[in-house]
C-alpha cells in the first residue's frame, strides 16, 4: 500500500525554537504526516514551546528535542547520532539556525562579530549538513513517489536569503554567509547526486519572525526592504516552511542544487 504522507520518514530541524522559520518547518512536518521528527535550538525555552506546538497539534508525532550550539561541533555530532539511536535515520534536514549581526560597515565591524555571524550561518551549517549526510549515507532509500522515480536516500534544505543574491547596505558579513551557504549547497548537490541524496537551499526575503520584528530598532532598520519586495509586506515563515517541504518531499525528485527565492519579489526589484 502507498504510503499516506509524502513524509514517511525522520525530519531534523536546526534553528527550531520560538516562532521562527526553523519552528514553523518542524510544526509543517507533523502537520503534513511526518511522524518522527527531531528539533534542536541553542534556547531551550523556545525549544520546548516548538514541542508543545508540535505535540498540541499532532499528538501522535514523536518528538526528539535537544539544546544545543550548533558552532559546537561535538554538538552537532552527538545531536545526529542521538536522532539516529532513537530513529534509525534522517531523511529530510533542514538547516535553519542563523543570526542576523549588526548593520556595520565592513571597517566598523570587529572580527569577533564578523566569526560570530559565519560561525552560525556558514559555518554551523556546513557542520550540520555534514553530519546529516554521514548519517544519510549509512541508510537504505525511501521509495520514490512512482514506481518510475528513484528512491531518496536523503534531502538536505539549508536556509540561506535573498541576502545571498542580492546585497543590502551595511551587512557584508551575513549577505557573504549567505552567499556562502548558496555555494556549498550546489557543491554538495553534485557530490552527493550519485548517492540520491537531493541538497536544495531556499533564499526567505524579509519574513515575519524575531530576528526581524524583535526590537522596534530591527523592524525600522528592516522597513525599507520590505517595500522593495513587490508584495509590499513581510513574508510568513509559514510560506517558506510550505517551500522547504515541497524540496524535501519525493515531488521534487528532480530539483537538485537550487536557491529557491520565496521573497515577495524583492529580487526581481
Ligand atoms: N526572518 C527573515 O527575514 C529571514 C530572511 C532570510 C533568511 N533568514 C534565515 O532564516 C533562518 C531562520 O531565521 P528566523 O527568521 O526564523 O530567525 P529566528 O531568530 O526566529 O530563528 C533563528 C533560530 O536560530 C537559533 N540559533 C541562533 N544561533 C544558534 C546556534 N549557535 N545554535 C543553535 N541555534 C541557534 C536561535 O535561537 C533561533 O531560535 C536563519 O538562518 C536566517 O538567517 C531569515
Amino acid at each position: 500500500m502507498p504510503p499516506t504522507t509524502l513524509f514517511p520518514g525522520v525530519a531534523v530541524v536546526t534553528g527550531a525554537g520560538g516562532v521562527g522559520i526553523g519552528a514553523h518547518v518542524a510544526l509543517a512536518f507533523a502537520t503534513e504526516g511526518c511522524s518522527r521528527i527531531a528539533i534542536t535550538d541553542l534556547n531551550a525555552d523556545l525549544l520546548q514551546q516548538t514541542k508543545a506546538k508540535i505535540q498540541a497539534t499532532a499528538p501522535q508525532v514523536e518528538v526528539l528535542c535537544e539544546s544545543g550550539d550548533i558552532t559546537n561541533s561535538q554538538f552537532v555530532s552527538t545531536f545526529m547520532k542521538r536522532v539516529v539511536d532513537k530513529f534509525n535515520r534522517i531523511d529530510y534536514a533542514v538547516n535553519c539556525a542563523g543570526i542576523l549581526g549588526q548593520d556595520e560597515r565592513s571597517h566598523e565591524m570587529d572580527i569577533s562579530s564578523f566569526d560570530a555571524v559565519n560561525n552560525v550561518n556558514y559555518r554551523g551549517c556546513w557542520m550540520s549538513s555534514r553530519a546529516e549526510l554521514q548519517e544519510m549515507l549509512k541508510q537504505e532509500p525511501l521509495p520514490g513517489l512512482t514506481p518510475s522515480r528513484p528512491a531518496q536516500r536523503g534531502a538536505i534544505v539549508n536556509i540561506a536569503s535573498q541576502l545571498g543574491i542580492v546585497s543590502r547596505p551595511k551587512a557584508a558579513a551575513y549577505c557573504a554567509s549567505k552567499s556562502a551557504v548558496i555555494g556549498m549547497t550546489r557543491a554538495d548537490a553534485i557530490d552527493y547526486s550519485k548517492d540520491n541524496i537531493r541538497i536544495n537551499c531556499v533564499c526567505p526575503g524579509v519574513i515575519r519572525t524575531a530576528m526581524t520584528t524583535g526590537t522596534d530598532e530591527v523592524t525600522e532598520r528592516l522597513a525599507p526592504a520590505v517595500r522593495i519586495a513587490p508584495m509590499d509586506r513581510m513574508g510568513l515563515p509559514e510560506e517558506v516552511a510550505d517551500a522547504v517541504l515541497f524540496l524535501c518531499s519525493p515531488k521534487a525528485s528532480f530539483v537538485q542544487g537550487h536557491a529557491m527565492v520565496v521573497d515577495g519579489g524583492y529580487i526581481i526589484n
